[in-house]
């Protein structure tokens, strides 16, 4: 079996392609084809040794779902399920979308949700990354001045991402090596 599985929130499809390049990077082997977390299960995601998982962030610095208006159920409502669930021996790396201008005092904010239920689980959380190169004022997805996460901005950043992705895929790679 594939040991890294990769699912995703999205509303308007750039966390879904970020998921897509993810996979491309690692490639079949090693990662399963990504899943929208509206359809996945607890169970789905406990199958595997490594997660990695996006989130956009929406409302003012929430996770998506029906109550930031977006057109499905995403990880707002994943998150409730998770209640009770071992994750002991699980490795999670999140990856959150923003918009560092639009929504500067809650830039990439929902990453925090993840980090802080996987980690009530009982996952060992890695991918901290550096908030060097962002223009934002408040982040709650900042914790000891890095973020839980890679954090991109395919609004206002696009053309950085590839660099930053690849970049963090190598360290997490070493880090699961
Ligand atoms: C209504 C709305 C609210 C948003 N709120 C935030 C926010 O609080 N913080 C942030 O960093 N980005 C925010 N964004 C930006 C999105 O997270 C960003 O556009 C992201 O790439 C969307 O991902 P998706 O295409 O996977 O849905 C918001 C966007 C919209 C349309």
């Amino acid at each position: 079996m594939t040991k890294i599985g990769i699912f995703f929130g999205t509303d308007t499809g750039n966390t879904r392609r970020i998921a897509k390049d993810i996979h491309t990077l690692l490639g079949a082997g090693l990662a399963a084809k990504p899943v929208n977390i509206r359809t996945a299960s607890v169970q789905d995601l406990l199958q595997y040794e490594v997660l990695i998982l996006g989130a956009p962030t929406y409302g003012e610095g929430e996770l998506p779902g029906l109550n930031t208006g977006n057109a499905t159920e995403s990880w707002a409502e994943f998150l409730p399920k998770l209640a009770g669930s071992d994750f002991t021996g699980k490795t999670v790396a999140i990856y959150g979308l923003g918009n560092q201008k639009g929504y500067a005092k809650d830039f990439v904010s929902a990453m925090i949700y993840l980090y802080d239920s996987f980690r009530q689980c009982g996952a060992t959380l890695i991918g901290a990354s550096s908030t060097d190169g962002y223009q934002f004022k408040q982040s709650k997805a900042v914790v000891d001045a890095q973020f839980v996460g890679l954090a991109l901005d395919q609004d206002n950043q696009k053309e950085l991402t590839p660099a930053r992705l690849s970049a963090w895929l190598e360290n997490l790679q070493a880090a699961w090596a």
